[in-house]
């Protein structure tokens, strides 16, 4: 990391927020449902899937929990009637549950009603370390009132991740499988990126031998390459899988693995609460926070 890109890591938190909105405009569709509806558009032409997301993530009153649940319903309905080939994903903490588990159960279970009712489908996305059992415990319960409408996160550089695969191996979960996000301690996290790709490795692997449907989330060339390896040689169709990335990240992979043929699904986040999520992105990827920088600036 280049001396300008770790000052802007450091200075994230001070960078005036239009500055912040500048660098994250190619990561979110805008601040609307329409704008997202825009986008989903233009990925749908061009043989792309969607997962639509409402930014936003743990809150702190059963109020705005109602109120995203409220939204997500809206989502589904706008996906039904422009015919969007698109699912959505939701936040556990963002449905309140670290408020209330029961409440976040049922406010989730509001949203997967109307998706069964438009033959749709719910990604539940994986947070912190904190949230890890709640969020599966949750999940297998949602499954089992929602059989083929609902489906969960798992990342590979957790520790615990191979265990739970087992079990949710057991129940035919829908998974969708990446790295993971979130700064996490050495002792629930692999920090070695070569350990967190073998552990990505062998889950998938483990996954897909065992008939469960998978997101392959990465935009990592070389995990690209095993996922592609793993469907060929387990002579998987194309409807058993699919590829996930998000939006506004490494277009050519992309469109590579759609022209190779297999489907690919893009997230796509929108609305007002855009800055926790272009904060989190940008200190992912400090290199194109200062790439952008720079060009702003003319520093280069
Ligand atoms: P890696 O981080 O090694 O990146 C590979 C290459 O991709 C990098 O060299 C870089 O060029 C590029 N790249 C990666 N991320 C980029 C970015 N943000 N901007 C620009 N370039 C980037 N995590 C989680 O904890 N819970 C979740 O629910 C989800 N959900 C989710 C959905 C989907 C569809 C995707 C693709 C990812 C997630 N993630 C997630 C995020 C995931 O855990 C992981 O942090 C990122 O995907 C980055 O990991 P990669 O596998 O891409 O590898």
């Amino acid at each position: 990391m280049s001396l300008l890109d770790k000052l802007v890591v450091l200075t994230l938190p001070i960078v005036p927020k239009p500055i912040v909105r500048y660098f994250s405009r190619n990561y979110i569709a805008g601040s609307s449902l329409n704008e997202a509806i825009s986008v989903v558009r233009e990925l749908n032409a061009k043989g792309i899937m969607a997962t639509m997301d409402l930014l936003g993530e743990e809150v702190t009153k059963k109020e705005q929990a109602a109120a995203a649940a409220d939204e997500y319903k809206e989502i589904l309905k706008a996906i039904d009637l422009h015919k969007l080939n698109a699912n959505i994903s939701v936040k556990p903490t963002h449905m309140g549950l670290n408020l209330d588990k029961e409440f976040c159960f049922k406010n989730i279970c509001g949203i997967i009603e109307v998706a069964k009712k438009y033959n749709n489908f719910v990604r539940i996305d994986m947070e912190d370390r904190h949230t890890t059992a709640n969020t599966i415990e949750l999940f297998l319960r949602l499954k089992e009132e929602f059989e083929g409408h609902v489906g969960l996160v798992i990342q590979a550089y957790l520790r615990r991740t191979a265990d739970d695969v087992r079990k949710l191996i057991s129940h035919k979960a829908n998974l969708r499988l990446c790295k993971g996000i979130y700064v996490e301690p050495r002792e629930d996290a692999y920090k070695d990126m070569a350990i967190i790709n073998e552990s990505y490795k062998y889950n998938l692997e483990q996954l897909l031998k065992n008939k469960c449907y998978v997101g392959i989330a990465t935009h990592d060339e070389k995990l690209v390459w095993h996922g592609i390896k793993t469907v060929e040689d387990l002579g998987l169709k194309k409807d058993e899988y699919e590829f996930q990335m998000l939006l506004g990240v490494d277009e050519q992979l992309r469109d590579i693995i759609v022209n190779a043929g297999h489907r690919l699904r893009v997230y796509v986040p929108y609305g007002k609460d855009w800055y926790a999520y272009s904060t989190r992105r940008l200190k992912e990827n400090p290199k194109m926070a200062g790439y952008v920088i720079k060009k702003i600036f003319h520093l280069s």
